[in-house]
């Protein structure tokens, strides 16, 4: 599970549905017995978490890598050898990874499933995942609505995965929000043009906040931009404030974030009737145990 493309809509739907049961499907421990290692070579807070969470409300048990400093790769372990060894000790492999292409290479070097849990700017397809499953709890459907994905669109793997994962789906409209440097790679905007998904990119939330159902917020990806300078001058360049929501967005305006956050969404809009991102961020466990069910779970 590399991008969130190798699926389609009726693999989502199905995992949706999974999710929606999945605490009922997890008395029966679906992983009894098995082992799922998560060897997350970047930091990650939720990611990690949530899938430890979830493998073991389903009976199964982890084997942890975390940071390349703790272990053998800081002796010159190559990834490869990594791998055939988590592959012989565990019955599947969520990795995260600094480098684009170090899960999908994963997934050739291993036999058993491979979970993509990101991989440098490029894909994060469960993010994607609890991402899509957050907009069909709160609006019943992913399709018919106008979507305003806000921020690092050039180096963030959120932004870009919930984007291809909208494609799967109808919306209504997709207005791609981001100052100019950190506009969306032309690999995204590609797929939107080849399968005709209306979009259209802006520089000012302000201009297009009104019209949105969702409004998916991320942070600046510091540790990806290569010039600190550049950083220096896009740092605190939009914020989400209660008051501008107050003044020009829809009431039923919903406001997600892969989380962590930085300053792109201020403190008071979180007691509010906006904010979805922690609702998003509980949704994750129940949205990774439900594809660890479908995937190991026979
Ligand atoms: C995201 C990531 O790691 O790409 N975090 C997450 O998994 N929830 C988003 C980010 O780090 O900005």
């Amino acid at each position: 599970m590399i991008s969130i493309t190798d699926f389609t809509r009726g693999d989502l739907e199905l995992l949706f549905i999974e999710a929606d049961n999945i605490e009922s499907r997890a008395k029966s421990k679906p992983l009894e017995g098995k082992v799922v290692a998560l060897a997350f070579f970047e930091p990650s807070t939720r990611t990690r978490l949530s899938f430890e969470t979830a493998v073991k409300r389903l009976g199964g048990s982890t084997l942890l890598i975390s940071g390349e400093e703790a272990i053998s790769v800081a002796k010159g372990e190559n990834l490869a050898d990594t791998i055939t060894m988590l592959d012989s000790y565990a019955d599947a492999i969520v990795i995260r990874h600094r480098y684009e292409g170090a899960a999908l290479y994963a997934a050739e070097v291993a036999e058993k499933p491979v979970i993509n849990g990101g991989d440098g700017r490029q894909h994060h397809p469960t993010q994607a995942m609890l991402d899509l499953y957050t907009v069909y709890r709160l609006f019943g459907s992913v399709d018919g609505l106008t979507y305003g994905v806000l921020g690092d669109l050039r180096y963030g793997r959120a932004a870009s995965s919930f984007i291809l994962g909208l494609t799967l789906f109808k919306p209504r409209h997709i207005y791609l929000v981001s100052p100019p440097q950190l506009r969306a790679r032309r690999e995204v905007l590609e797929v939107l043009e080849e399968l005709g998904i209306p979009y259209t990119e802006v520089e000012k939330l302000q201009d297009v906040l009104g019209e949105l159902d969702v409004l998916y917020v991320t942070r600046i990806q510091k540790e990806r931009i290569p010039d600190p300078r550049e950083y220096e001058s896009l740092k605190g360049s939009y914020r989400v404030t209660l008051d501008l929501l107050e003044s020009s967005a829809k009431e039923t305006l919903k406001v997600l974030h892969p989380l962590p956050r930085v300053d792109e969404i201020d403190f008071s809009v979180d007691n509010s009737k906006y904010q979805a991102y922690f609702l998003q961020a509980r949704l994750g466990v129940k949205v990774r145990m439900a594809l660890l069910s479908l995937v190991m779970g026979g």
